[in-house]
């Protein structure tokens, strides 16, 4: 029997039209099912936030409870109205025609899956409208973050002209402009050659993975040196000093006449050839570089951070193409900044002054950077990992499977929103199977990931087989 067969449970009720409660009907309803309330001058959308505790548990019985969604009219669609307060109301499982009715409603467009809550044959759609928050995606490994981050990604391409920024520290996204052949027609219009720009190191393919130094501010330039203001305040001055009056184009120039100059000079040029940074690849010279070609109103630009030779490249450059989208901030071109593994780009706790450089340039775009369309989904294996002055700004959840209670609990607290017992779910969550919740979805709602419809890039190592017979 199938929940839309079951019979319906009498007995919900609700003192503000707001939330309600029920005890009849055991564990039908587990939390994040939708449900129809109707009874004497009462017919809203409901979902179910906690069932009751089972039968036989004693007279304190908890009753189970929800939140009212919607009023709706006699053809169960939702209405905009106030739901009065009522008294031993029907619940019936919600066909999947009024959940249709509920995404539309709302403005929730982007297919991304097939709805979990309710009845499964229904699409599951996010509102495109609701990306202008901060977006925090989180799951265990092999949950299927990255995956899904590319069907995200893929929706918002077709539907918007948002302007998408990736940072992609294993190179899974460099393919997100190759449709797959068995894609829905559609899809080519706005998918396909030339809808995204895809940024690598040498070697890798693609254009040119590039940063430019003399444009950098200084105190970003600074934090690629590794200077501090305080601790190095003899070789900061120098350094203000030189950058002031520097003309040279390359890093190698600034370099040669800085060893040829007086003793702090020398102390400056020594600490560039220290860092190794002369033979870096990811300066710009002739080239373009990444925030040049994101400034250029690429629709959706791939930087993959990976294949540099010295590990503070990428940083460098994702320091570059950050600083620049909030030099530029005033503009307000509606931006989507992308971080795959985000706690390398936004530390709790970074290792070094580049990487608290970035990391504090996340942390201003999170705290401001809505009022000027710059937007983050960020994307990691747990909340505790990323800057928490980040996490706490963030308005839209995606979690994936998630085993640590710690860590769940932990989202309870900074997503009060979402109830309690969804997220205690996430441990019995297979691969691909999500929660969504905040602004971005009509309520939150348990979905299981669509097919992509471009390549993944990466992927997992498979496990090399022993051939008996090779
Ligand atoms: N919804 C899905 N449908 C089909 N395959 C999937 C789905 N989700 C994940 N996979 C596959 O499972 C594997 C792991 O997924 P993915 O790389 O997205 O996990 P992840 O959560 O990003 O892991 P990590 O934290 O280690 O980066 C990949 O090979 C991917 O192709
Ligand atoms: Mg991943």
């Amino acid at each position: 029997m199938t929940a839309a067969d079951a019979p319906a449970v009498r007995g919900a009720t609700s003192l503000d039209g707001r939330t309600f409660t029920f005890t009849a009907g055991g564990g039908r309803y587990v939390a994040g099912s939708m449900v129809l309330l109707h009874g004497t001058g009462v017919s809203a959308l409901g979902q179910v936030t906690s069932s009751p505790s089972p039968a036989g548990s004693g007279r304190d019985r908890a009753p189970g409870e929800g939140v009212v969604v919607a009023a709706v009219g006699d053809d169960d669609v939702p209405v905009r109205r106030e739901v009065p307060p009522f008294a031993d109301a029907r619940l019936d499982a919600v066909p999947p025609a009024v959940l249709e009715s509920l995404q539309l409603s709302v403005g929730a467009t982007l297919p991304v899956g097939v709805w979990r809550s309710g009845p499964s044959d229904v699409v599951a759609r996010l509102r495109a409208g609701g990306f202008n928050r901060h977006t925090f995606l989180c799951g265990q490994s092999g949950s299927g973050k990255t995956y899904a981050l590319g069907v995200l990604l893929e929706q918002l391409l077709l539907a918007t002209d948002l302007r998408l920024v990736v940072l992609d520290p294993n190179a899974d996204f460099v393919r997100l402009g190759e449709l797959r052949k068995d894609a829905p027609a559609p899809a080519s219009t706005r998918l396909g050659p030339g809808a995204v720009r895809v940024l690598r190191a040498a070697g890798a393919g693609g254009e040119p993975l590039r940063l430019r130094f003399a444009t950098m501010p200084p105190r970003a330039q600074a934090a690629v040196l590794q200077l501090d203001p305080v601790a190095d305040r003899a070789e900061y001055n120098q350094f203000l000093h030189t950058m002031a009056t520097f003309r040279a184009h390359s890093v190698t120039e600034l370099a040669a006449t800085l060893q040829a100059g007086s003793p702090d000079e020398r102390a400056l040029g020594q600490r560039l050839e220290n860092l190794g940074m002369e033979e870096w690849e990811v300066w710009a010279a002739e080239n373009p570089s990444a925030a040049e070609v994101v400034d250029a109103h690429a629709r959706a630009t791939v930087l993959d951070l990976g294949g540099f030779r010295d590990p503070l490249e990428p940083l460098a450059v994702s320091l570059d193409v950050l600083e620049d989208l909030w030099g530029r901030r005033a503009r307000r071109v509606p931006t989507l900044i992308v971080v795959d593994e985000a706690h390398n780009l936004c530390a709790a706790e970074p290792t070094s002054a580049l990487q608290e450089r970035v990391t504090a340039r996340l942390v201003q775009i999170a705290a401001e950077g809505r009022k000027y369309g710059l937007w983050l989904l960020l994307s990691t294996q747990r909340p505790s990992k990323i800057h928490p002055q980040v996490l706490s700004q963030c308005d839209n959840l995606a979690l994936m499977r998630m085993n640590s209670r710690a860590d769940l609990e932990e989202l309870a607290k900074v997503f009060g929103f979402v109830p309690r017992a969804m997220l205690q779910a996430a441990p019995h969550y297979v691969q691909g199977e999500m929660l969504l919740a905040g602004a971005f979805a009509p309520v939150p709602s348990r979905v299981r990931v669509g097919a992509r419809l471009t390549f993944e890039g990466g992927g997992d190592v498979p496990v090399p087989m022993w051939d008996p017979h090779g």
